[in-house]
């Protein structure tokens, strides 16, 4: 399948309830060969009023720190585990991720990255392992079959408590030390 076919394959989709909801899919934008693969949680009401994903004030954070640490947005790819938006921006339900991370999974074989970047607590869950802890774990690099993955905080519980700041600066630090590390 091409990225193409994916995203319109993506288009159509009414496998759980959200896709009565939704505005716009939130597919994923940047770099469609990009070797860093960012990976949050589920589309907001920015995203789903525009169709793209991080452009609320998380993400407005989020670029903050990638302009921060020397990363460009245009060179990566951004997705989220659900392509939907939770009403009221509630965490995602497993129902939902079962029926939607058939899309990431194809769009991950698709990209290829280097590096996949869980931005937050439900995608490390998701992409890392189910016990995974936040707190804990940020900013620990995980070998998954070919690729290496890490979480980072995010960017939402930033603004909820931003003491947690500097570990993601630290955090994203290690990322673009990771990046330059690339052949
Ligand atoms: N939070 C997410 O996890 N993803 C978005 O796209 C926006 C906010």
């Amino acid at each position: 399948m091409t990225f193409e076919e994916l995203k319109a394959a993506c288009g159509d989709c009414h496998k759980c309830e959200l896709g009565a909801t939704r505005t716009n899919i939130v597919f994923g934008t940047g770099n469609e060969n990009a070797d860093v693969l960012f990976v949050g949680e589920a589309p907001g009401q920015k995203e789903d009023e525009t169709g793209i994903p991080f452009v609320g004030a998380a993400g407005k954070l989020l670029d903050q720190y990638l302009a921060a640490v020397g990363i460009d947005r245009g060179q990566v790819y951004i997705a989220n585990i659900l392509k939907c938006r939770p009403p009221h921006n509630r965490d995602p339900l497993p129902a939902e991720e079962d029926a939607c991370i058939d899309y990431l999974r194809e769009q991950v074989r698709l990209i290829h990255p280097k590096i996949i970047i869980c931005l937050g607590r439900i995608s490390a869950m998701r992409l890392i392992k189910p016990d995974f802890r936040i707190t804990a774990e940020h900013g620990k690099f995980f070998k998954k079959g070919e690729y290496t993955i890490t979480a980072v905080y995010h960017p939402a519980a930033l603004l909820r408590d931003p003491r947690k700041k500097e570990d993601m600066y630290t955090d994203m630090k290690a990322v673009k030390a990771f990046i330059d590390g690339m052949e």
